[in-house]
């Protein structure tokens, strides 16, 4: 029998020993993609943790107002400043104001909440007790005590907040809304 040359090609080997390297090498695939995607999970946790902690905290977004024991019982208006935590990215400021309303208790117990900011064009509306009205020193709005305009200057009434009295304390559900609108539209 004639010797192989020495340019003849390498013997392969066949069998079972090709298809268990494949399983190997999936094996090493698969366990390097996982290890990769630890990484990124807890990346995306990291950066959707402000957006995350926000929807905890929301709640019903009622925001304490004070007691009821502070309001007079005439119904005579109390501006009231309200304050909470404000959450930007991934700092907490605490105790910060967000902004004031009015507060008037009702002979039923009831208690009405008004946003502060005139209707017209966003400034603050005062309470003149002698007139007993709100009243808009910027162009001269004027509101009853239920929040009725009483002229045409503002295009709507003052903005109602819902309000409600648990255990003495009144919590209020505060928001901004869109000025110069007919439409009372939350921003
Ligand atoms: S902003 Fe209040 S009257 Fe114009």
């Amino acid at each position: 029998m004639a010797n192989p040359s020495p340019e003849s090609p390498p013997v392969v080997p066949h069998g079972p020993v090709a298809p268990r390297r494949g399983f190997i090498s999936l094996l090493a695939v698969l366990a390097g993609g996982i290890a990769g995607l630890v990484p990124v999970a807890a990346g995306t946790l990291f950066f959707m943790d402000p957006i995350l902690r926000k929807r905890k905290e929301a709640g019903g977004g009622l925001l304490r107002a004070g007691d009821i024991s502070d309001l007079p019982t005439d119904g005579t208006p109390v501006r009231v400043v309200l304050k909470s935590d404000i959450v930007d990215a991934w700092t907490i400021y605490r105790d910060r104001v967000i902004g004031s309303i009015y507060l008037r208790l009702m002979p039923n117990g009831q208690v009405l909440a008004f946003n502060d900011t005139c209707t017209h064009l966003g400034c603050k509306v005062d309470y003149q007790p002698a007139e007993k009205q709100f009243f808009c020193p910027c162009h001269q709005s004027a509101f009853q005590l239920d929040g009725e305009r009483k002229n045409l200057t503002p295009p709507r009434n003052m903005d109602s907040l819902e309000a409600e009295v648990k255990d003495g304390e009144i919590w209020v559900k505060y928001q901004n809304f869109q000025t110069a609108t007919k439409e009372k539209k939350a921003i």
